[in-house]
This record gives C-alpha cells, sequence and structure tokens, in this order.
C-alpha cells in the first residue's frame, strides 16, 4: 500500500536527467556503464554511482550508493529513487538493488527505459512477493 503519491511526469524527467548527470561520476573502467542513482527524501535527494573493482564481484552499483548514502545520513526510509544511465538507452535496476531498495520501503522508480524514455514503476510491481524486514520472526 503506497503512502507516498508519485512524481509528476515532470518531476519524473528530472529526476532521471538528475541521476543521468550523476552518472557522469561513475568509476566504470571495467564496463564503461555508467549508472546514477538519486535517492529522495522529502527535499532531500542522496546520490550514487557505480564503483567498480578488478575483482569485479566487488563492484558497487550506484543504486546501492545512494541508498548507503542516506542511510549514513539516518535516513531510513526513501519513497522515491531515480537511476539513469549513459551509456546504453536502457538502465533498469538490478535484481539485488530491487532488494535493498525493500529494505528502505522504496515505493516509486524512476529508471530509464526503451529508447531512453522516463519509466516509473512501484518496487511492489518491479519485486513481487518480497523478502522485508516483516519476514523474518520475532
Ligand atoms: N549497475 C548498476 O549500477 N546498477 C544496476 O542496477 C545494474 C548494474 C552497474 C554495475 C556495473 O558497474 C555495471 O552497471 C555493469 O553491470
Amino acid at each position: 500500500m503506497s503512502r507516498t503519491p508519485p512524481p509528476t511526469e515532470a518531476e519524473a524527467g528530472a529526476l532521471l536527467d538528475h541521476a543521468r548527470r550523476v552518472a557522469g561520476q561513475a568509476y566504470a573502467p571495467y564496463s564503461r556503464f555508467r549508472v546514477g542513482a538519486v535517492a529522495v527524501v522529502g527535499e532531500g535527494v542522496y546520490e550514487g554511482v557505480n564503483v567498480e573493482n578488478a575483482a569485479f564481484a566487488s563492484t558497487i552499483c550506484a543504486e546501492a550508493n545512494a541508498l548507503t548514502t542516506a542511510a549514513t545520513a539516518g535516513v531510513r526510509r526513501v519513497p522515491v529513487i531515480a537511476v539513469g544511465c549513459l551509456d546504453a538507452d536502457e538502465c533498469t535496476p538490478c535484481g539485488n538493488c530491487r532488494q535493498i531498495m525493500r529494505e528502505f520501503s522504496v515505493e516509486w522508480i524512476v529508471f530509464q527505459g526503451q529508447g531512453g524514455r522516463v519509466r516509473l514503476s512501484r518496487l511492489d510491481d518491479l519485486l513481487p512477493e518480497s523478502f522485508g524486514p516483516a519476514s523474518l520472526p520475532g
């Protein structure tokens, strides 16, 4: 059940532009696939980029980076996140990032869809029947 109204079309477009600008700071020497993410909490925004590693599995995705930056600032709930990329038309959040979004009760995801178009989805639709904090006993 959503408690946050979805971003308007104009807001979603501006957030995707913001995420794409942030992607310019990505450290992606291996994939050359630069991703940026913006976690939106009221008036606050927390940015993240993908940070790759020569040990490939140690790579950090842009969304994870934005959300852990928000968490470091004390944020525990992120209603909206935007994800954009510079080196492809399309970038949809990976499964691991969807799960990290779940932890922070993300409701709305703005991302870059086919042809670079602005897409807006609910996390519930991208990660149905998810495992979350309430799934643990106690
Ligand atoms: N990447 C992200 O930053 N977010 C995603 O949701 C998918 C993938 C990054 C990881 C890696 O640096 C590059 O994109 C290619 O997979």
